[in-house]
C-alpha cells in the first residue's frame, strides 16, 4: 500500500458513495443532503483521486509528508462528510456538529498545504 494507491482507492469508493447518496436523494425526491453529496463527491472523491494523480503525475517522493497528507485528508473527510450527514439530516445538533466540522475543515486545510509543500520541493 502507498499514498497513492490509498488515495485513488478510497477517492473512487468516496465517489461510489456519493452516487449512491445522489441515487437515492432523486428516488426520493428529498435533496436535503445535497451538500453532503457534494462533498462525498468533490472532497471526498475528486480530490483524493487529484493527490493520487499529482503524486504519480510529478513524481513526488513518497516520505512522512505524503503518507500524513493521506491520512489527513482521508480522516478529515471521513469526519466532515458524517457530520455534514448529521446536520443536514437533522440528526444532531448544529451546536455539535458546527466544532466538529470547523476542526475537519481545518484538517483538509492543512492535509492541502501539505500537499503544497510537497510539490514545490518537487523538482519539475
Ligand atoms: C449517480 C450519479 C449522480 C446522481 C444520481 C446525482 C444526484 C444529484 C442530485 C439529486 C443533486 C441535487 C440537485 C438539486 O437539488 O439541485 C445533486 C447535486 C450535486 N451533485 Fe450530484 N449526482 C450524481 C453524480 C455527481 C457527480 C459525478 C458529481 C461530481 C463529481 C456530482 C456533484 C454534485 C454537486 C457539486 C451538486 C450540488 C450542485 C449545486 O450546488 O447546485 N454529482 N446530485
Ligand atoms: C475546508 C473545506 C471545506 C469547507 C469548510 C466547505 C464549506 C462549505 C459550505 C459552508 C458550503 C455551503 C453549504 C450549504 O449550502 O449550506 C459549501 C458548499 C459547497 N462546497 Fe464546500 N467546503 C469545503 C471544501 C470543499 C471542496 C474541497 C470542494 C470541491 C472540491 C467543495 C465544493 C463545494 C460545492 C460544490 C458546494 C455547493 C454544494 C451545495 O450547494 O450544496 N467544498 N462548502
Amino acid at each position: 500500500m502507498t499514498p497513492i494507491r490509498i488515495n485513488l482507492t478510497l477517492g473512487l469508493l468516496w465517489l461510489l458513495l456519493g452516487m449512491l447518496l445522489g441515487e437515492h436523494m432523486g428516488r426520493s425526491g428529498d435533496h436535503g443532503q445535497m451538500p453532503t453529496h457534494a462533498h462525498i463527491m468533490l472532497l471526498g472523491g475528486v480530490l483524493s483521486i487529484v493527490w493520487a494523480m499529482i503524486y504519480k503525475v510529478f513524481n513526488v517522493q513518497i516520505g512522512l509528508l505524503a503518507w500524513v497528507q493521506t491520512g489527513l485528508h482521508q480522516l478529515a473527510s471521513l469526519v466532515m462528510i458524517v457530520a455534514l450527514y448529521f446536520l443536514y439530516g437533522q440528526l444532531a445538533d448544529p451546536a455539535v456538529t458546527g466544532p466538529i466540522l470547523g476542526i475537519a475543515a481545518i484538517g483538509v486545510i492543512v492535509s492541502l498545504l501539505l500537499v503544497i509543500v510537497q510539490t514545490l520541493r518537487t523538482k519539475l
